[in-house]
């Protein structure tokens, strides 16, 4: 499914490794499980399947064969924890409870997914030996804040519960790098701006803006959009957050918990995403239907790449437009049952 050949970029840098990836049955978990399977790596999946599904990582579990091992558990069962995490190099944490809008109303189980889970996996990390932990954080961390683009100085603004279990998931990431580096585990973090791709959960209530607008464009509905659409984000499609989490894995030096921002550098309005949308579905008369602002959206998103760009020698490696086509035409064979 990728459109990225992983080992013209990533050699034999996983080759014979064996890694975690927690949360590997999601969206982006599953991407990055697929990559590193390409790359010859051995890869423990661990997923409790509250968001997840098994039908994500089906296409190539044949391929993978008894490189890919699956477990059924949770990151807040220890001993589950521990048995995944033995032997393996390193760890890919994406496993998480998402949407902001749920972790407002159920704040006391997101700290504990989100923010006791990630104290979990970093002390099984430390005491089977891991060389590196990369962590899922999110550009929530910034807030409501209107500069742009954003920089990773800026101070941390968590406003939701979800935002703030992935700030302190940073904190801890650091914290643990620098507190136990003797043990031999680094860390890092990658702030994922507005992810995108194939097997991305349109289903949920929380889906995000281009699972929605396709399930409701395939369905002959016009998307609804908050507010006027001139909001744009900085939508990245899911091969670069692989990239950026393979980068981080295989970079020679100690990382000590840096955090860096994973986006494409681009800005494209929720109008224009719309419009591009109904034109790759050959439905350009379903023109969106605007609904009122959703209290605390931010205006606009934008990274600003220079850290990742300089430290991981990370560039974007699916542009935007290509990445939507990708993705569109992935929606449409779902729902045509191919
Ligand atoms: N998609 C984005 O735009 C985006 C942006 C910023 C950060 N993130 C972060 O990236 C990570 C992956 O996101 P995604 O979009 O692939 O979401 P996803 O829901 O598809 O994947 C998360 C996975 O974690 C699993 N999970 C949840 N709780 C678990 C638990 N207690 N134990 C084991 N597994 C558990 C779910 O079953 C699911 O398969 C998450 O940590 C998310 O917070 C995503």
């Amino acid at each position: 499914m990728a459109l990225m050949n992983w080992r013209e970029m990533h050699g034999d840098a996983f080759e014979g490794g064996q890694a975690l990836v927690t949360g590997g049955a999601g969206f982006i978990g599953s991407h990055l499980s697929e990559a590193l399977l390409d790359l010859g790596a051995t890869v423990v999946v661990l997923d409790d399947l509250t968001g997840g599904d098994v039908a994500n990582f089906e296409t190539y579990r044949d391929r993978a064969g008894d490189r890919l091992r699956f477990i059924e558990g949770s990151i807040l069962d220890e001993s589950v924890v521990a048995d995944a995490v033995a032997g393996c190099r390193w760890v890919f944490h994406q496993a998480a409870w998402g949407s902001v809008p749920r972790s407002v109303a159920m704040p006391d189980r997101y700290h504990a997914i989100n923010a006791t889970g990630t104290m979990n996996i970093l002390e099984a990390a430390r005491g089977a030996g891991v060389a590196r932990v990369m962590f899922a954080a999110s550009s929530s961390a910034y807030g409501d804040t209107p500069t742009l683009p954003k920089v990773e100085t800026m101070p941390v603004r968590a406003r939701s519960p979800y935002a703030a279990n992935k700030s302190y998931g940073e904190a801890l990431m650091r914290a643990w790098a620098n507190s136990y580096g003797d043990s031999g585990l680094d860390t890092a973090s990658l702030r994922y701006f507005n992810i995108f791709g194939p097997r991305q959960n349109a289903n949920s209530a929380y889906a995000a803006v281009i699972a929605a607008f396709a399930k409701a464009l395939l369905a002959g509905e016009r998307p609804v959009i908050y507010g006027d659409g001139e909001q744009s984000r900085d939508f990245t499609f899911v091969d670069n957050a692989v990239h950026a989490n393979l980068l981080a894995a295989r970079h020679d030096a100690p990382l000590l918990g840096e955090v860096f921002n994973v986006a494409c550098g681009q800005r494209v309005t929720v109008n224009e995403l719309a419009a591009a949308m109904a034109r790759q579905l050959g439905r350009p008369e379903l023109t969106p239907e605007h609904k009122d602002d959703r209290p605390g959206d931010v205006k606009h998103s934008l990274a600003d790449l220079s850290l990742i760009k300089q430290t991981l020698g990370y560039k974007p490696v699916v542009a935007f437009e290509q990445g939507l086509a990708v993705t569109v035409d992935w929606y449409r064979q779902i729902a045509a049952g191919v």
